[in-house]
């Protein structure tokens, strides 16, 4: 990593800012961005990044924010599409197209305008990388979870046809999709805190649910995680598996891709039992 020029999105908390300082510790040049300029900066304290305010959804900041990394570095050699939004409804039925058009704004079109904008440039470095965080919510779709399910199998669609073409085309740039499990993170929480600020009621149902499953289902340390992305990025892995959760549940899909949806809805009630 010595001396790469690396751009990490939503790297204002959690895999992000695990992905940015570890980054930093391999010698990494770094540019950081985030929509939260409170978490940004304290993670540009601890890499001494270019850090810039940025709205993954918004194409034209995008635009510009990639031409601003291409003049102050010179060159840049991987893209790190990492930021992203959960936010769950109970079901497609009884959604609006909020959830749907916040979700994909962020996880899709964000990893779509953050893709093509620094593409030219990871081309022109001659060892180009892109890396996308999607989930296993890329493989396995679970009830209550319609639009964060929707981007990541988009972003996993989007990723592995990037791939194809910088193969079948002769571009230097290598392409990685990366599915993780539970990581502990902020990421439920959060969706429940832009709730709010929204004005929507949050009921301690849905409290109590997002608090079981962030204690329950997000435990990887993000240091962890960002140790084997990083590793599978180096070794050019097209795809990394983050956690035994993921690497399970791809099996599962796999074993089972008619019948999964029974057992996921199976487990799903017993680990949040209807109050
Ligand atoms: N935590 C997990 O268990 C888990 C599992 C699978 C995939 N992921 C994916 O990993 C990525 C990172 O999530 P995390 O768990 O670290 O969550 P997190 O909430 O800790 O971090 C996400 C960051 O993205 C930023 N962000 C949100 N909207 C943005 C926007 N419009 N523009 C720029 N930045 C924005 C947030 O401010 C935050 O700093 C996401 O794409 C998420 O879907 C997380």
């Amino acid at each position: 990593m010595r001396d790469t020029v690396a751009v990490v999105t939503g790297a204002g908390s959690g895999i992000g800012r695990a992905l940015a300082v570890a980054l930093a510790g391999r010698g990494a040049r770094l540019a950081i961005s985030d929509i939260d300029p409170v978490g940004l900066a304290e993670t540009a304290e601890r890499t001494n990044a270019h850090a810039e305010v940025l709205d993954v959804s918004d194409r034209a900041a995008v635009a510009t924010y990639a031409a601003t990394v291409k003049q102050h570095f010179g060159h840049v050699h991987q893209l790190y599409n990492n930021a992203g939004i959960a936010d769950g409804a109970p079901s497609i039925l009884d959604d609006g197209y909020g959830s749907f058009e916040r979700v994909l704004g962020v996880n899709l079109w964000g990893v779509i305008h953050g893709t093509k904008e620094f593409l030219p440039h990871l081309i022109a470095s001659g060892a180009g990388h892109v890396v996308t965080i999607s989930s296993l919510n890329g493989y396995l779709a679970q009830a209550g979870l319609a639009a964060y399910c929707t981007s990541k199998f988009a972003v996993r669609g989007f990723t592995e046809t990037l791939r194809s073409e910088m193969l079948r085309d002769g571009h230097p740039v290598d392409v990685t999709v990366v599915h993780p499990g539970g990581v502990k993170t902020n990421i439920a929480l959060a969706a429940l805190a832009a709730a709010r600020a929204r004005g929507e009621t949050v009921t301690r149902e849905q409290e109590a649910r997002t608090r079981t499953y962030t204690d329950k289902l997000l435990r990887m340390d993000p240091d962890r995680a960002a140790t084997i992305i990083l590793d599978g990025v180096a070794a050019k892995r097209p795809r990394i598996l983050v956690g035994n959760d993921a690497r399970a549940i791809d099996a599962l899909v796999r074993l089972a891709p008619a019948t999964y949806p029974r057992l996921a809805n199976w487990w799903g009630k017993r680990m949040f039992p209807p109050a």
